[in-house]
């Protein structure tokens, strides 16, 4: 009989961790998709469609890959490296430094939360 208000404490704690948890993750997912197409108007508003397509967008360049599938590589830059959310922001950021001569100039003075929601658009081309 004494043990049972710890019972229901723990119950209640748990209850209250695992709803914050939840909610977290459903606030995450909100944000990802809001910023994935913020980047979506992004790529196009900053040009990245001049040099590259994504199939159902109007960006229609041909001087750049294709991006339409681009999620679903398992490398970017000619395998330069994994494709990864952070390696595509190292690659827009800093295009030269990490393959010098690419024909595609760092987009690095564009603001981190632009180049961030970029990146969070490009992962969903699967
Ligand atoms: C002047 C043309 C040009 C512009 C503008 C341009 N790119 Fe590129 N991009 C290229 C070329 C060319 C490559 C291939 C480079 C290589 O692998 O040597 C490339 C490669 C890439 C890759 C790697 C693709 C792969 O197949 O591995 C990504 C991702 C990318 N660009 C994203 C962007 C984004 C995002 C923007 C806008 C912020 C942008 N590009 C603007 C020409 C351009």
């Amino acid at each position: 009989m004494a043990r049972s208000p710890h019972l229901c404490v723990s119950a209640l704690f748990l209850i209250a961790i695992s709803s914050l948890c939840a909610s977290g993750a459903v606030g995450q997912e909100t944000k990802t998709k809001s910023s994935a197409s913020a980047g979506r108007q992004l790529f196009l508003s900053t040009g990245c469609g001049a040099c590259h397509r994504i199939a159902g967008t109007d960006a229609q360049g041909e001087i750049g890959p294709d991006l339409t599938h681009l999620a679903s590589r398992a490398t970017i830059g000619a395998n330069i490296m994994p494709m990864t959310s952070e390696n595509l922001s190292k690659w827009i950021r800093h295009t030269q430094m990490v393959k010098p001569g690419a024909r595609m100039p760092s987009f690095g003075m564009l603001p981190v939360a632009e180049t961030d929601a970029i990146v969070d658009y490009l992962v969903t081309l699967k």
